[in-house]
């Protein structure tokens, strides 16, 4: 099998089973929905479905699979939007608080479900009036405010499909989403706060404009920072004053079932970001349904936060459409964990009695690194289920978040999915699952996994590769404008099985272990990012003749990105120039796909066939002993390699 980032952790054995009192409250105790989906899993999704949403016209028919293509509830039509909001409204619960909302500064906005209708309506009006219809697509670029999510529900509203792209993303990673989504729109702010100070995100959006995305017809700019962003005439304008002349009239249209719901992209192994495509019906039965179970959810009485970005898939499902699909109130914050002070997390979790938090391995290492002291000065007693996902999480880390923020007595759901599942799959549930630190335990019900070997052999203990054989709601449709590369991906490497690119354990009890990737995709804090797409970025600095990327382990991001480069003749090695390629990368695709370490290097090791072994430049990377070498042009080369990383090669 082929080498998982992490180790497999061979000697966990402790066990944490739901304490009666949790079970006997619990929205799921028991395993009956287990066994309904496995006597007949598209009954049971039809229940959902049905129980979950409502839907303008019923569906009829459950489940049309012909692979790789799935439709889910195909002749039933509902509005997103509606089932988020309208509903709730309609029922009475219009005063019920949908989002505190906290700024980075510390200022606050508390916003009612009947609030945020209204401001969804007036800005789906905003969209039509600009000339958006139906099946057209949104970029938005947005810091953590609380029009980022008005902005994605009103596109629901009236049937265009949102791309929303991480804040933190540069202006070639814009325009090159825009171009490929032929966006008709950029709604984004002047900036947002970070860490104490605005990170402007409208010149970035010019930049991108400058260079390309020619179907970019208006921009919409939010006025969060008052940092007086240039304006172009006739193609930008302020949020605020097209707002002040919407009307807040604007019936939700209903929409077909699988009517393309938005676009995120995402990092696969080569240097293209994929399209990745979800619709409206299957998508949100399944992010409501994990919503409700894996967090145990209490609509009447929960305050849930998901301390995710909007930016990524756990932001979209559990910050935007599953809260409000299940009529809960949430936290929203803007800005760093370490902002004021390294308690941010905690003070706000005392201040607004949340319930639930669900948050990733990388940052639960972080609070390891600051210090028990800062929850400690926080009640953090109000908390009932603690989420986390992203990578895998280490015991160590498990058992810090059990012990220090959940008393060691609240559940914790390990949820593993991906942005191409749409919403949680492997994951316990609170109520049902008793827990091993560091396992994310079974697949939910109506979702079915398996391991297998490199032979596509079923593994019933031991490792190999994860694959899920039935289709689920919430499974992305496809890659946008790109058919052949969605059944080459997914569905090509094992017949019938929807492959993950996860390296997983079963071990003897049956639970299963994520190990992280097993194709060239890092995972850096719970960030994808591809080795091709950043060696493209290195070799696109004029001193790089070529380039090699990998994810070495690292404590606290889980994988760090080490950058192997040769140089062009001309070029002689040097810190600075190390230093300024690195900087490159951070322009070409954003700070968070910078390397951590560029190492300039006489060579790179490769087999006779020209093929780069990063097997062994990883190994360089983690100091490990570096392992067979005799396929290798140039043997040689590993070891100078080995001693300019500053890596030895004995332990
Ligand atoms: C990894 C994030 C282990 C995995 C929702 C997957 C995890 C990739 C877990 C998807 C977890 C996510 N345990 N690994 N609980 N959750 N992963 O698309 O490698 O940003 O393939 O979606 O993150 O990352 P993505």
């Amino acid at each position: 099998m082929a080498e998982a980032a992490i180790d497999v952790y061979e000697n966990e054995d402790r066990t944490f089973p739901p304490s009666a009192e949790f079970v006997a409250a619990a929205n799921a105790g028991d395993r009956s929905m287990y066994d309904e989906a496995d006597a007949d899993y598209e009954a049971f999704w039809a229940r959902q479905a049905r129980e979950l949403l409502t839907w303008d016209t019923p569906f009829t028919q459950t489940l049309d699979w012909q692979l790789p293509y799935a439709k889910w509830f195909e002749d039933g039509k509902l509005n997103v939007s509606a089932n988020c909001l309208d509903r709730h409204v309609e029922a009475g619960r219009g005063d019920k608080v949908a989002f505190y909302w906290e700024g980075e500064p510390g200022d606050k906005v508390v916003l009612t479900y009947s609030q945020l209708l209204t401001e969804v309506k007036k800005f789906a009006n905003v969209l039509k009036e600009i000339g958006v219809k139906k099946g057209d697509r949104v970029a938005i670029y947005m810091p953590m405010i609380l029009e980022l999510p008005i902005a994605m529900l009103a596109c629901t509203r009236i049937g265009a499909a949102h791309s929303v792209i991480f804040g933190g993303f540069s202006a070639d990673a814009i325009a090159d989403r825009c171009i490929d989504a032929e966006a008709k729109l950029i709604v984004t702010a002047d900036a947002g706060y970070r860490r104490g100070s605005p990170a402007l995100l409208k010149p970035t959006v010019d930049t991108a404009l400058e260079t390309g995305a020619p179907s970019v017809e208006n921009v919409v700019v939010v006025n969060r920072c008052n940092t007086e962003p240039e304006m172009v005439e006739g193609r930008d304008h302020w949020w605020h004053e097209l707002m002040a002349g919407a009307s807040v009239e604007c019936p939700a249209e209903p929409m077909e079932a699988e009517h393309l719901l938005y676009l995120l992209y995402t990092s696969g192994t080569t240097a293209k970001p994929k399209g990745i495509m979800h619709t409206t019906g299957g998508y949100l039965t399944q992010v409501a349904f994990t919503h409700k179970y894996v967090f145990d959810l209490k609509p009447d009485t929960d305050i849930y936060w998901c301390a995710a970005d909007i930016g990524w898939v756990t932001g979209h499902s559990y910050i935007v459409y599953g809260p409000l699909t299940n009529g809960c109130t949430s936290v929203m914050y803007e800005g760093t964990p370490d902002t004021p002070g390294k308690n941010r997390l905690w003070d706000i979790i005392e201040r607004y009695k949340v319930t639930q938090l669900y948050t990733a391995p990388t940052a639960i290492r972080m609070f390891m690194k600051w210090g028990v002291e800062e929850p400690q000065k926080h009640d953090l007693s109000s908390l009932r289920v603690l989420g986390t996902v992203g990578e895998p999480i280490n015991p160590e880390a498990w058992m810090w978040y059990h012990e220090h923020i959940g008393g060691s007595a609240r559940p914790i759901v390990d949820t593993w999915w991906q942005t191409e599942t749409g919403a949680n799959m492997i994951t316990p549930l609170p109520g049902v699952t008793t827990t091993k630190p560091g396992s994310a335990t079974h697949p939910i019900p109506g979702v079915f996994a398996e391991l297998v070997d490199d032979d596509g052999n079923v593994v019933e203990e031991g490792g190999g590769y994860l694959t899920i054989t039935k289709p689920w709601p919430s499974m992305l449709r496809g890659i946008w404008g790109d058919e052949a590369r969605y059944f080459e991906t997914y569905w090509s490497t094992y017949e019938g099985r929807y492959f993950a690119g996860d390296g997983a354990k079963l071990d003897k009890d049956g639970y299963l272990w994520l190990l992280g990737r097993v194709d060239d995709v890092m995972n850096v804090s719970g960030h994808r990012i591809s080795t091709t797409e950043v060696e493209s970025a290195l070799v696109d600095h004029e001193a790089v003749a070529e380039a090699a990327v990998v994810g070495a382990k690292d404590e606290l991001t889980g994988q760090a990105i080490i950058g192997y480069v040769i140089l062009r003749g001309t070029h002689s090695a040097s810190d600075e120039l190390g230093s300024e390629i690195r900087e490159h990368v951070g322009v070409k695709l954003g700070k968070i796909a910078r390397p951590k370490t560029v190492i300039i290097v006489p060579d790179l090791p490769k087999t006779r066939s020209g093929k780069i072994m990063r097997r062994l430049l990883r190994d360089v990377a983690d100091g490990r002993q570096l392992g067979d070498t005799t396929t290798l042009a140039d043997p040689g080369v590993v070891a100078e390699i080995a001693e300019r990383a500053g890596a030895g090669d004995e332990d």
